[in-house]
């Protein structure tokens, strides 16, 4: 430890794991250290031995809950958006190559006490029963429009002005009822709360764009997902790291920043131990004095014995269930994922039902989405804080993360690597698609 580092990154999240794989690329010489024995952090993926130290301590699994290596249980609920820019991320950086994806089989929304599949095309939707009658041909407009649009040709703007006119303004000039505008915005726009409807448009629209987008490209559900859970993530971009020189340290306790006369950082301490360094990147919990509590995600991790029902046996789904259903202010997701994911034993399902916390009872605002899933074998709650840096970190050189919000996707975390990245080098993140074949072939031909 007693070298001298140009970034020392603590906590191996999704983030932290990314940022440290591009800048080890760049040439920095980078360590990486995470206070567990485990790689990913808040997203990592636990075996039974981990998920039962973590919730259970001192007890160990019942037997009948089949082998602890079979298990990969997620700590957050996040799928992959397959028009992404997390999927961009990974080509980018080749991490690809760690990786295989599989598909989710299906994505519901909740409606008038069901579940109903979201339409896969546009075409489906306008035929759906989730539309009534007379609505079909207004959600029709709707989607040329949002389809046909396009920034450089006025024409296909209809008077609107996307950084002007809210989204509640569009669904109004195409006269959507309230039914369709929960549909769009919590289905497919995936906003977790009513806000967005007062907010200029252009957000909304482009979310759509990409659920439509990431349906269209595998045609299930939007979404991908790794085999052996999400914790593969950040461990693809360790070993990404690793390969560029990065250091790797778990296990290793952090007991504090060093600073300098400036105020600057120069060092993490660790026991006896000082690392120097020029800055540091750290999630939330290695920084407690630099973020402040925006809200708190309760999150119900279930293990299952049969698929969710009413979802055709889907080996896995999301399900939305929009705030205005259940009479909340933020909507409640489940995120199910099964044995077909290297995830669990076989003839299991794990799902996580999750919520942003209003109330001082957060497992009871769970109840909704605990309802669709049947008998539950085993269930381990938790309540997360949601945190975010108080400064921009250019003044110490200590760049904090975001905590991982209640978003069902990437998109986020993604925001914010490309955040810290501008604020630690001054520059944007190019990120350049590598990944088409020709491009492969062109750089082994070089
Ligand atoms: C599940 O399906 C049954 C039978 O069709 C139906 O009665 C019930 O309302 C459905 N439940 C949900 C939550 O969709």
């Amino acid at each position: 430890m007693d070298e001298e580092y140009d970034c020392i990154v603590l906590g191996t999240g999704l983030t932290e794991c990314i940022l440290s794989g591009l800048l080890s690329v760049e040439g920095k010489k980078v360590l990486h250290i995470d206070r567990n024995d485990y790689y990913g952090a808040e997203c990592a993926s636990l075996n039974l031995e981990q998920l039962w130290g973590k919730f259970r301590n001192g007890q160990s699994p019942p037997e009948s809950i089949g082998r602890n290596r079979d298990y990969n249980v997620d700590l957050v609920p996040k799928f992959m958006m397959a028009n992404g820019e997390i999927i961009r991320f990974l080509t980018h950086t080749d991490v690809t190559r760690y990786l295989e994806f599989k598909q989710i089989a299906g994505s519901y929304v909740y409606a008038s006490g069901k579940i109903y599949k979201v339409p896969s095309t546009e075409m489906e939707a306008v035929t759906s029963s989730l539309f009534g009658l007379f609505e079909k041909r207004r959600a029709k407009k709707f989607f040329e429009f949002v389809q046909n649009y396009r920034e450089e040709d006025p024409a296909t703007h209809q008077g609107l002005n996307l950084d002007r006119d809210t989204s509640a303004t569009v669904f109004s000039k195409f006269g959507l009822a309230p039914a369709s505008q929960e549909f769009l915005g919590h289905a497919m726009a995936l906003h977790l709360d009513d806000d967005y409807l007062n907010q200029p448009a252009r957000e909304t629209i482009e979310k759509i764009r990409l659920y439509a987008s990431s349906m269209a490209r595998y045609g299930l559900s939007p979404y991908l997902y790794p085999l052996y859970g999400l914790g593969e993530m950040p461990q693809g971009f360790a070993r990404l790291s690793a390969i560029y020189g990065g250091t790797y340290m778990l296990d290793k306790k952090v007991d504090e920043l060093v600073y300098d006369a400036e105020g600057k950082v120069c060092g993490v301490k660790s026991g006896d131990e000082v690392a120097k360094t020029k800055l540091v990147i750290c999630d939330p919990s290695y920084a407690q004095d630099k973020v402040r509590k925006v809200g708190s995600v309760v999150r119900a991790i279930c293990l299952l014995n049969h698929a969710i029902p009413n979802t055709s046996d889907a080996d896995s789904v999301q399900i939305v269930i929009p705030q205005g259903q259940i009479g909340r202010k933020h909507d409640v997701y489940i995120a199910c994922v099964s044995s077909a994911h290297n995830v669990c034993a076989k003839d299991k399902w794990l799902a996580i039902v999750s919520t942003i916390v209003e109330s001082d009872k957060p497992e009871q605002e769970l109840e909704s989405g605990l309802k669709l899933l049947g008998t539950v074998q085993e269930m381990f709650i938790s309540v997360s804080p949601l945190e975010v840096p108080t400064a921009d970190g250019t003044a110490d050189q200590v760049f904090v993360s975001r905590s991982y919000d209640a978003t069902s996707h990437f998109e986020t975390v993604c925001e914010d690597v490309h955040d810290l990245y501008k604020r630690i080098t001054g520059q944007p993140l190019v990120l350049k698609q590598r990944s088409t074949q020709a491009q492969e072939q062109a750089d082994m031909a070089a």
